[in-house]
């Protein structure tokens, strides 16, 4: 199946354009959630200061790194200089005082995967889930966010992937699909390919940015503001990159084979990785390296039945978008596997 169905873009690709457009437009968080999500944080930080007046709070995932459409919740870390080795404990305590103040719903989930505090604020309608020092997190989301800087077509074609993700029910870790920084991973590997390509990477430039989180060195270029016009010379539009965007992952990847890694800019082998078989609950039947903790492969949540569903759907976007005469209904229908 792998290859021999590429196909060569629909001639009026363009008359997409616009629909999609207007679906970006209309997810784009309205500049008064920021506000909203800055009033909570304000509350947030009082609450914590208090009882541990050198801790910080971050915003990290989507309503930091500019991947948020309207509406999502928001994920905080808080982060002490030193290790936490009972995090129990930390977010037991985060809960009580919390629960002191007129937060809603306040509940510490000790036993997660990745353990939260759990919360919404009546005063803004916002939720949110605060972890403890994932920095990593925080960094990665300033990766992301800088790269969105560089191309307004990231922003755009990353919007429409996440929709239709979300729509299609193919953005749920736990059965087996995948994340949504996974996805924008996916669209920055995508562009970084393109030719003349759209964006660069940014972690193979001169490093401009270095921390060093858990053991890893998380270095890059981040004057991102040099790089404005970057991705000019590329003249597709938003239409022609969700067309390539599915036919590629449809048609064009080598699922047996390759990683994609936006670390490096390029594709490079499982061989290499040693992500040949299955370790434990770990596959890698879709590869997609964590541009930081490279031992880690997002699509490892991946199982043999969802790697069917994914393939089907990817299949399913490129044939709507090549045959339907009006294509964002159904694109973007709901569904549940
Ligand atoms: N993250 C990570 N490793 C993962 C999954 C997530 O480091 N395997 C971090 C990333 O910093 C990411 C954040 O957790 O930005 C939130 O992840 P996710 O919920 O997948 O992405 P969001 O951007 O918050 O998307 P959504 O709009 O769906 O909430
Ligand atoms: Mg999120």
């Amino acid at each position: 199946r792998m290859l021999k169905r590429q196909m060569a873009c629909r001639g009026d690709i363009h008359r997409l354009n616009a629909p999609l457009l207007a679906i970006y437009e209309s997810l784009i968080p309205p500049e008064e959630e920021r506000t909203k999500q800055k009033q909570l944080m304000a509350l947030l930080e009082k609450l914590v200061c208090k009882e541990w007046p050198k801790a910080q709070l971050f915003l990290y995932g989507s309503c930091a790194n500019s991947f948020g459409v309207s509406k999502s919740d928001i994920d905080v870390c808080l982060a002490f200089n030193e290790d936490i080795s009972d995090k129990s404990e930390i977010l037991l305590k985060l809960a009580d005082v919390l629960q002191s103040d007129n937060l809603q719903n306040v509940q510490a989930l000790t036993r997660a995967r990745v353990p939260i505090v759990k919360l919404m604020d009546p005063a803004t309608g916002i939720s949110c889930d605060i972890c403890i020092n994932n920095v990593l997190a925080v960094v990665n989301t300033k990766l992301l966010r800088d790269y969105a800087k560089i191309d307004v077509r990231l922003r755009q074609l990353a919007f429409i992937v996440k929709h239709w993700a979300k729509s299609r029910g193919v953005n749920e870790t736990y059965r087996g699909t995948l994340s949504s920084y996974a996805y924008v991973l996916m669209c920055i590997h995508f562009l970084q390919h393109r030719r003349p390509a759209i964006l660069p990477c940014l972690q193979g430039m001169e490093k401009t940015y270095n921390v060093t989180v858990d053991n890893i060195e998380c270095a890059y270029f981040d004057k991102v503001e040099q790089l404005r016009n970057f991705g000019s010379p590329n003249k597709e539009t938003v239409a022609q990159l969700v067309w390539g965007f599915f036919n590629y992952w449809a048609y064009g990847h080598d699922y047996a084979n390759s990683v994609i890694s936006v670390r490096t800019g390029s594709i490079i082998s499982k061989q290499e990785k040693d992500w040949t078989r299955r370790v434990g609950n770990d596959r890698h039947l879709i590869c997609i390296e964590d541009p930081f903790e490279i031992s880690h492969d997002l699509g490892r949540v991946v199982d043999k039945f969802s790697i069917r569903v994914l393939r089907e759907e990817f299949e399913r976007a490129a044939e709507i978008i090549q045959y339907d005469p009006n294509p964002c209904v159904r694109l973007f229908a709901p569904y549940v596997h």
